[in-house]
């Protein structure tokens, strides 16, 4: 963990440490693009926001180095409000800006809880007519398994904890972590 950054007196442990992100999002990115060598027009990245971000970037720039093309799309939905459980109920706050139609398209999610928003957006993206959907998601937890989500490409199988960093809020914070970890119980207590 760098010395002397804001958080460092808010985090109880770290999850997962930069160096293992950087690395699995070099392995991920290399399955995902001998997966797609015959992608016709490429992939299609679709970010969900706003925690998959620094996920996207990265894995964006790994892709880049094996091929094929790449283009990206955002798409923001809500499950969770601002609290640390799921609402299961999912909003879309920023559509797709294009026809996704006979494109090959690969989902970017920072984490799979309950798998619910997975689910829906799935579907959602597949009545679209696609040329193929699949998932690349960088951390998922045990509840995941409880739903079914076809997930082709997963990076992390965490504890079922509540985490922050590299994309993760609590209330909006915690985003800039360059690892994912735990917030100490008195961070919640406080806010
Ligand atoms: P579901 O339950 O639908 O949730 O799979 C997926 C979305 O919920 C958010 N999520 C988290 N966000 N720390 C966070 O900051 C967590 O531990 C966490 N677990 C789930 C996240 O936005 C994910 O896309
Ligand atoms: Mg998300």
């Amino acid at each position: 963990m760098a010395e002397g950054t804001w958080y460092d007196a808010d985090i109880d442990h770290v999850i997962i440490s930069e160096e293992q992100i950087r690395e699995k999002t070099a392995e991920l990115a290399k399955q995902v693009s001998a997966d797609h060598t015959d992608a016709d027009g490429g992939i299609l990245l679709v970010c969900v926001l706003k925690g998959a971000v620094m996920f996207m970037a990265d894995f964006a720039r790994a892709l880049g180095h094996h091929g094929p093309s790449t283009e990206m799309e955002f798409m923001a939905v809500s499950s969770y409000g601002q609290g640390t459980s799921s609402s299961g109920v999912v909003r879309i706050l920023k559509d797709l800006d294009r026809d996704i139609t006979g494109r090959h398209v690969v989902i970017i999610e920072d984490i799979v809880d309950s798998g619910l928003t997975l689910s829906w957006l799935m579907k959602y993206l597949q009545s679209r007519q696609p040329a193929s959907v699949e998932v690349v998601a960088l951390f998922r937890k045990p509840d995941a398994v409880k739903v079914q989500v076809p997930v082709k490409y997963v990076g992390f199988d965490i504890p079922n904890e509540f985490v922050v960093g590299y994309g993760l809020d609590f209330a909006e914070r915690y985003r800039e972590l360059p690892y994912v970890g735990v917030l100490k119980p008195e961070v919640y207590a406080r806010s």
